[in-house]
């Protein structure tokens, strides 16, 4: 007769590689059943989007299998995004705040910042993106929408809803054409108002598509809501280099952990299938290297990204087992997990 006992002392056996800790002790475990020799249960991850689920669920099965009398090992995946900082401000609930930033314009913040929050959208999380560029509003284009809901029935502002992902953007708020003048006060108060006067409701993720470059929208952001940690976006030249070390500066300035180094715009694939470096190679790398931190993934120069952002429609929703999609999948899993391990780290040290 297998016991519940027996179970859990196998799976106190299985790591999270990236928690440093067995499932058991992480509380990861949930529903055991046993049925004579067959053996189901729940894996409860810290993320829908871990990039180590399928790794997690061998180990726990092998486990299982090796230690106890059980024949057949039924695993249910699922995930609960945690975090002991959650933001909560009554009917909106933000458990991670992402901010993605840059040195330049043009290096593809916005591209990175819809495609990674659709990503996670697709894995399964609540997710909200924030459109906080007051210079260059993209994205509301990039998913063709071009304005909000409309509000008359209820208190508050509602973000527009497409591809399960709940959409703001400084974009809707003026007329296009119309360059923003906002500054200082006017422009802080325009960042708390977009965090609680839509009506988000609970969310996982937050992303937050920044302006360039080091400026009062980052500050205003920071001193409105504790961010999680922020993604910085680089393509390979040296010029976006330099400006995405400043950005870089910012971010620890600011004690905002730093998740990681997108690079984008990495490499062209040729026809024979070789990879052609047009702006230099490993920059985005070798920032990483030189700042201490991780390259959360690279992305290759993709027409079709370019395409698709002119029409409204994503690469992540559009091709997404093409290397770009695949690629935007990796860094939304890479980041979920740094939001993960950042909130486990803050739980562990209270
Ligand atoms: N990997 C890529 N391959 C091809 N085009 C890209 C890629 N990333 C971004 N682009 C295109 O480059 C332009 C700038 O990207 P965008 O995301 O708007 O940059 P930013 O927000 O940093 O100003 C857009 O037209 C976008 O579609
Ligand atoms: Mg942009």
């Amino acid at each position: 007769m297998i016991t519940k006992e027996a179970v859990l002392n196998a799976l106190s056996t299985v790591m999270d590689p990236d928690l440093h800790q067995d499932l058991v002790t992480l509380n990861m475990i949930e529903n055991i059943q046993i049925d004579e020799d067959k053996v189901s249960f729940s894996i409860v991850l810290t993320t829908p989007s871990c990039p180590l689920k399928g790794k997690i669920e061998a180990d726990a099965r092998k486990a299982v299998l090796t230690m106890t009398k059980a024949e057949e090992v039924d695993i249910r995946m699922t995930a609960k995004v945690k975090n002991s900082k959650t933001i909560d401000l009554g009917d909106n609930c933000f458990r991670h705040v992402i901010a993605v930033g840059s040195g330049k314009g043009g290096v593809g913040k916005s591209t990175v910042s819809l495609n990674i929050a659709l990503a996670l959208a697709n894995d399964g999380a609540k997710v909200g993106l924030l459109d906080a560029d007051i210079y260059g509003p993209n994205i509301p284009r990039m998913l063709g929408i071009d304005h909000l809901p409309d509000i008359a029935d209820y208190k508050k502002l509602r973000p527009a809803e497409i591809h399960g992902l709940k959409v703001v953007s400084i974009g809707f708020m003026v007329q296009p054409g119309q360059p923003l003048i906002w500054r200082g006060p006017m422009l802080h108060s325009a960042i708390q108002q977009f965090i609680t006067d839509f009506e988000w409701g609970d969310l996982d993720y937050l992303v937050v598509d920044l302006p360039p470059g080091t400026g009062d929208v980052q500050l205003s952001l920071a001193q409105s809501i504790p961010i999680s940690g922020a993604v910085i976006v680089t393509t390979p030249q040296q010029v976006a280099i330099d400006d995405a070390s400043r950005a870089v500066g910012m971010v620890e300035k600011l004690e905002i952990p730093l998740f990681g180094i997108v690079e984008n715009m990495s490499y062209l694939t040729m026809q024979d299938g070789s990879k052609l470096y047009v702006f230099g190679e490993n920059g985005g790398g070798s920032l990483a290297n030189q700042v201490g931190t991780r390259l959360l993934g690279r992305v290759p120069i993709d027409p079709g990204i370019g395409v698709g952002g002119d029409i409204g429609s994503p690469v992540v929703m559009q091709e997404p087992l093409s290397d770009s999609g695949k690629a935007f999948v990796e860094i939304a899993r890479n980041v979920a997990a740094e939001a993960s391990k950042a909130a486990f780290n803050k739980i562990k040290s209270g």
